[in-house]
């Protein structure tokens, strides 16, 4: 099938190679995604939204920058990402904190990353999210564990960067479900609310016993990562393949996706790992990129696209495939397959 023929309404006839695997709404490459986000039209996407790899002073099996290099690296994607970005577009990036190396003094390189990108690149700071893991391991574990003079870290700084100081965004798409005692009192407002002047100065009125389907979220977002991954982690058992060490929950981009974009917009992940992005946006009907280096990581990846009751045999011949640098179509929800004709070359 030539490249153009693909059905993904995404101009991936732009890029030098074929993609790694595509589905119905999105594609995923392999390669630096410096020269990748440069192969595509200017002002062309509606969200990028990434975790890159940290500046931890631990390396991680995908490697880490010195954490003083780290924002002068990461602002040489930023600065590619600002120019594809729509004018009413928004950059999202998830940072880990980390520790100085040998010291229990906290790195300050994510708070740096938000001002560098602020001050140089022309971004606003449209937001500060905080996302709250719950389930996140005490570390580093002399400081937390053996000494004891340190709290445990489970906070992530998620900056939420805009090309305006308006861009897309409706929060009434990511409401949260009422408390119970919001849920009583909107049965029966008579009997909570006797409206007064609060302490503020603010009049509590009946407006606020108004049902509008959900609480306004908080910028704190309290995810725990340790959701199941389902297909991605049962396809990578069964053919006894590393799953990737350090994805996002689902419901971290699915909370921005919803949030920043319509249906049919395009979102991109420029770290996409075992594109957690690319799976909640095709969800969320949206069209998608995502850009890796690591194949291995792009081929598992893929099985969080394949139907549940795929076999064995034909998991790992698709595995395969994308590990040859064939190019495959992933049709939605079935355990079908089919191969581009040009091989992709990586
Ligand atoms: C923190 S992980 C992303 C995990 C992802 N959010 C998930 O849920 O699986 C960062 C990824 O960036 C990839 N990476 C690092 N530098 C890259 C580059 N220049 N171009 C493309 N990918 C890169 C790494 O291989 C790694 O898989």
């Amino acid at each position: 099938m030539p490249l153009a023929q693909i059905r993904v309404p995404v101009s991936i006839d732009k890029f030098t190679h074929p993609p790694a695997y595509f589905t119905d709404l999105g594609a995923a490459f392999c390669g630096d995604s410096l020269e990748l986000l440069n192969q595509l039209p200017d002002e062309s996407i509606n969200l990028v939204l990434t975790s890159p790899p940290f500046a931890l002073q631990r390396e991680k099996e995908y490697g880490n920058k010195d954490a003083t290099e780290y924002v002068e690296w990461l602002a040489e994607f930023a600065r590619l990402v600002y120019q594809k970005l729509k004018p009413d577009g928004s950059f999202v990036l998830d940072l880990g904190g980390a520790y100085e190396k040998g010291k229990p003094v906290r790195s300050l390189y994510n708070f740096r990353v938000p001002i560098y990108l602020c001050d140089e690149i022309g971004f606003f700071l449209a937001e500060d999210f905080y996302w709250f893991n719950p389930s996140k391991l005490p570390s580093p574990i002399e400081w937390v564990n053996k000494r004891k003079i340190r709290a445990k870290d489970s906070v992530n700084t998620v900056w939420w960067f805009s090309k305006s100081e308006f861009p897309k965004a409706d929060v009434s798409k990511v409401l949260t479900p009422y408390s119970s005692r919001m849920k009583q009192l909107l049965k029966d407002p008579d009997k909570f609310y006797d409206p007064k002047k609060r302490p503020s100065g603010h009049d509590i009125g009946r407006a606020f016993a108004k049902d509008n389907g959900g609480s306004i979220p908080s910028n704190l977002l309290q995810i725990a990562n340790s959701e199941s991954n389902g297909q991605y982690l049962r396809g990578c058992k069964s053919l006894g393949i590393k799953a990737h060490p350090a994805r996002f929950p689902s419901k971290l981009p699915e909370f921005f996706i919803r949030f920043l974009t319509d249906p049919g917009d395009l979102v991109v992940d420029i770290f996409s790992g075992s594109n957690t992005t690319g799976f909640v946006a095709e969800a969320e009907g949206r069209n998608w990129l995502a850009f890796e280096k690591d194949i291995q990581y792009i081929a598992a990846s893929s099985f969080r696209f394949m139907d549940e009751n795929i076999d064995e045999d034909r998991l790992s011949l698709f595995y395969e495939k994308v590990m040859s640098g064939e190019s495959v179509e992933i049709i939605a929800n079935a355990t079908q397959l089919s191969f581009l004709e040009t091989a992709a070359t990586y």
